[in-house]
């Protein structure tokens, strides 16, 4: 997508469709420009025919009928959402590429007006920009005739050119595309994506970018004691691996990965059958996500890498396909997992939390580097009960350090990626015990999503943590806010933004929320790793 910016009164943009913010209160100055040249039609008509166009979420779309520049203008009501926010720009942009597609509009035009000028104002557009190009699916159409997909230039209208303003866009583009990355893949069938594939296109977007991607198959696995990745994987036709994704940003001068670089590990479950614990044919049906952790970490390595933050990441994906076959591992088996300690296996179907134990346990000991993170970040759909829990817009966040949790919250406010903190109740933990193992893969009933994150929280090493239980919200069965139907990509934002935050940090007091410029943000005295810095 083409992506331009102009410094001209609104009602002079040409364009195909004007998107115009109308918050609660008097219409601002680019809405009463347009409004008069449309001879007072444009204001006269919107409240008219809703019953208030600046209530949150109202769209009044006005045809030009020749008055104006543009072809058609669309007032969306922004109530008193604050013009300062990210968010509120995020979600401007993802109704601008709503209406633009729906009115077969090839050119999307966004006025800024309501943003406060200055730093705000260029934050503004990079968040719009975002909005815009998360708006599109970004997958490959499959239908035989694809439909149309959404604009194909977008102009930004009250900021100029210059050096912070493309730093914003490429930033945009950036999170927009990795998005995408991660959204075509939780699409694709598991026929076309087995672990191997999955770990090549791994390969494909992360070597161009300079990430160093190291695919860990079989033998490798049996040698580093990876028996959970390998046994959830046997019962496949399709061989797992481990998808090691390594970034190095954090400087040449330190050693390899440096002393504090961040882990993140994504479930990268090609296809969960649930094995010989089989699912029911409707929970099989939509099992091709269960790798959407998987993808989400491989989207923000990739991005993380073209934007350049300084500082040292890993991501890891352990990939299998959950199958039931004469070979594939059964209730009542005992598993090994990297480091030691053992798991009695009751049910199949708990499968992620088998292969992350695997990646977390071998992350939290430094991955074969002699340094450990200073925090690791899971992301998996792990369990149908958090959408029972918190429905399919919030994701379930777990985690074992004050700080890290509340960084994840704050970020996922202010990405549109929310999640809603729930207990690791340690109460709960005699549940996980096993007569014969050191645990189960099953709790004793109830609390699903908790059982979950306590069976994870073993393998940490007693390293901060946090782990988001991304099955309700992976895939929207509707469109949501900014994210059309489909694969969500949800968690690519999230860790792109906390590893943002981590290597602002290093350098300068924290980044504060919204659009404000860094340096007037208000330090917070927690790091990502809950320690003052
Ligand atoms: N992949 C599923 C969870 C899931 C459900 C993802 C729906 C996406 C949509 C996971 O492996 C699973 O089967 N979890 C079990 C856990 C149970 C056996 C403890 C579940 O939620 O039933
Ligand atoms: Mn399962
Ligand atoms: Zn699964």
């Amino acid at each position: 997508m083409k992506i331009l910016t102009e410094r001209i009164p609104a009602h002079r943009v040409q364009t195909g469709l004007l998107v115009l913010a109308l918050p609660a209160g008097e219409p601002p100055p680019d809405v009463v420009a347009v409004d008069q040249a449309s001879g007072g039609r444009l204001l006269a008509e919107a409240r008219q025919r809703t019953d208030d166009p600046t209530r949150r979420g109202s769209v009044f779309v006005f045809q030009g009928h020749g008055l104006l520049a543009a072809e058609a203008v669309a007032l969306v009501g922004t109530g008193n959402d604050d013009p300062t926010a990210a968010p509120t720009w995020r979600r401007l942009g993802g109704q601008a590429t709503t209406l633009a597609r729906s009115h077969r509009l090839s050119r999307v035009a966004v006025s800024l007006a309501v943003a406060p000028s200055g730093v705000p104002r260029t934050n503004a557009a990079g968040a719009v920009a975002e909005g815009v190009l998360l708006g599109l699916a970004g997958v490959r159409s499959r239908r035989s005739k694809p439909e149309p997909t959404g604009p194909e230039e977008l102009l930004l209208v009250g900021v100029g050119h210059g050096p912070a303003v493309e730093r914003v866009l490429e930033r945009a583009r950036v999170v927009g595309e990795s998005t995408w990355l991660a959204r075509e893949l939780i699409s694709m069938p598991a026929s076309e994506l087995p672990p191997a594939e999955f770990a090549r296109r791994a390969q494909a977007a992360g070597k161009p970018v300079g990430l160093e991607v190291r695919i860990h198959g079989e033998p490798e696995l049996r040698r580093l004691g990876m028996n959970a990745i390998l046994a959830v994987g046997r019962g496949s036709e399709h061989p797992p691996c481990l998808i090691e994704l390594i970034y190095r940003g954090g400087g040449k001068r330190r050693r390899p990965l440096g002393a504090r670089h961040l882990a993140f590990v994504g479930k990268g479950i090609t296809f969960d059958s649930g094995g010989l614990s089989l699912k029911t044919p409707s929970g099989m049906e939509i099992q091709k996500r269960d790798m959407a952790g998987g993808a989400a970490v491989l989207g923000a390595m990739v991005a993380i890498a073209r934007l350049g933050l300084p500082l040292d990441v890993r991501g890891l994906i352990p990939a299998a396909e959950n199958m039931p076959d004469g070979r594939a591992y059964r209730p009542g088996d005992i598993l090994t997992i990297f480091g030691g300690k053992t798991v009695e296996v009751r049910n199949t179907d708990a499968e992620g939390r088998l292969v992350l134990a695997d990646a977390l346990a071998w992350a939290a000991a430094g991955a074969g580097d002699p340094e450990k993170p200073r925090f690791v970040v899971d992301l998996a759909t792990l369990t149908g009960a958090v959408s029972i829990a918190l429905g399919r817009e919030v994701a379930a966040l777990l985690g074992t350090d004050r700080g890290l949790v509340e960084d994840l919250l704050e970020i996922g406010r202010e990405t549109d990626e929310r999640s809603w903190e729930l207990p690791l109740v340690d109460e709960y933990l005699p549940g996980l015990r096993s007569d014969i193992a050191d645990l189960k893969n099953v709790g004793d009933g109830g609390a699903g999503t908790i059982f979950g994150g306590l069976f994870l929280r073993e393998f940490t090493g007693g390293l901060p943590w946090a782990h988001l239980d991304i099955a309700g919200v992976a895939w929207a069965d509707k469109a949501r806010t900014g994210t059309p139907r489909g694969a969500a990509g949800f968690g690519v934002r999230t860790l792109i933004a906390l590893a943002e935050r981590a290597a602002n940090r290093r350098r300068r007091p924290a980044t504060g929320a919204g659009l404000s410029s860094p340096r007037a943000a208000k330090a917070s005295s927690r790091g990502p790793s809950g320690r003052q810095r």
